[in-house]
């Protein structure tokens, strides 16, 4: 398989910045990609310092060998940043971890890689999956899914308006020829969908909710917060760039739940220590800038939050 093109990190420097890094701090890189934020933490950590990434994509760990082949602050894991604790457990850093960074979603090379079935712009075949070593594949998916169910993804995580017709379509379509690439799916969703929107790809909402749905992307994402707090070590920053609407509300969600402590019964007067808590938010939402955005358009949708742990 060749690779096309190289990942450009998002928010690199406001991302890294977030993390407040110490020199001989410990840090989770959550979503390695190409490794553009790491190179900038190490770059940041003394010799005492530790940096452990994580990734589900088998071309992203490959990737991270030639980075710090023989760097001893530097340990690579191939797997789900949803087994956050079971990580750090392994490595003796649960608790002790300064600061953790989530890159949501896809890298480029994923989606550029016509064999890695993510992009409706090339044609190639139908797998979707981050980690190609487990799970179903989209195509996989779509030989046996009922139109339901279908439907439904392509409306939660695509908030696709013509999910019911498109899902139909699908099912109709199987039944003619086993769906097996992206070109076949793409053709059979414009084929399905009645408005015609200027600038945008008929596929592009579906193909995001399908992704979504085979990688289990927003579970994942809601089992690693449900993690953070026992990783983190007192003054530990959580760092998040969310790149739509649905991750960035369950992060948005959580920072502020946790920042806000625990619930007491209406009427009963506490005080802010009281609450206890958990997290401190660090700044507003932050957004590329519109050079970033001129230079790298995959840019545009990123929300950079941070919060922090209280000492
Ligand atoms: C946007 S890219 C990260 C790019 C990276 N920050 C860089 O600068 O190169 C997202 C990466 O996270 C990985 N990823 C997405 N969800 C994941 C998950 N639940 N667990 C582990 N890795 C995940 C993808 O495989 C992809 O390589």
């Amino acid at each position: 398989m060749t690779e096309t093109r190289s990942h450009q990190a998002v928010l690199l420097n406001e991302a890294v910045a977030a993390l407040n890094i110490k020199e001989s701090g410990c840090y989770i890189d959550g979503t390695f990609g190409r490794g553009g934020h790491s190179q900038l933490i190490m770059q940041a950590l003394g010799s005492k310092g530790c940096l452990l990434a994580i990734d589900k994509d088998l071309a992203a760990v490959e990737s991270s060998r030639s980075l710090f082949a023989n760097d001893h602050r530097f340990i690579i894991e191939q797997g789900s940043f949803a087994m956050l604790r079971r990580f750090t457990d392994q490595h003796g850093l649960t608790g002790k971890v300064d600061g953790i960074l989530l890159d949501l979603g896809v890298s480029s090379p994923q989606l550029d890689t016509a064999e890695r079935g993510f992009s409706f712009m090339q044609d190639g075949p139908l797998d979707m999956r981050m980690d190609t070593t487990s799970g179903m594949s989209a195509a996989e998916w779509l030989a046996q899914a009922e139109d339901r169910e279908i439907a439904q993804v392509l409306k939660n995580y695509g908030e696709e308006r013509f999910a019911k017709r498109i899902a139909r379509a699908i099912v109709a379509a199987r039944a003619e020829a086993a769906i097996e690439s992206t070109g076949q799916l793409a053709a059979i969703i414009a084929q399905a969908n009645p408005v015609k929107e200027p600038g945008r790809n008929h596929a592009t909402r579906s193909f995001q909710a399908i992704r979504i749905f085979i990688n289990r992307e927003l579970d994942d994402l809601h089992d690693c917060l449900d993690q953070v707090l026992q990783v983190l070590a007192l003054g530990g920053r959580l760092v998040v760039i969310s790149f739509h609407s649905l991750e960035d509300r369950i992060v948005k969600r959580f920072m502020r739940n946790h920042a806000r402590g625990d619930d007491f019964p209406v009427g009963v007067p506490v005080t802010q220590d009281q609450l206890q808590p958990r997290l401190k938010l660090m700044s507003k939402a932050i957004r590329p800038s519109a050079a970033e955005v001129d230079l790298n358009p995959r840019s545009r949708s990123a929300v950079l939050r941070v919060a922090e742990c209280p000492l």
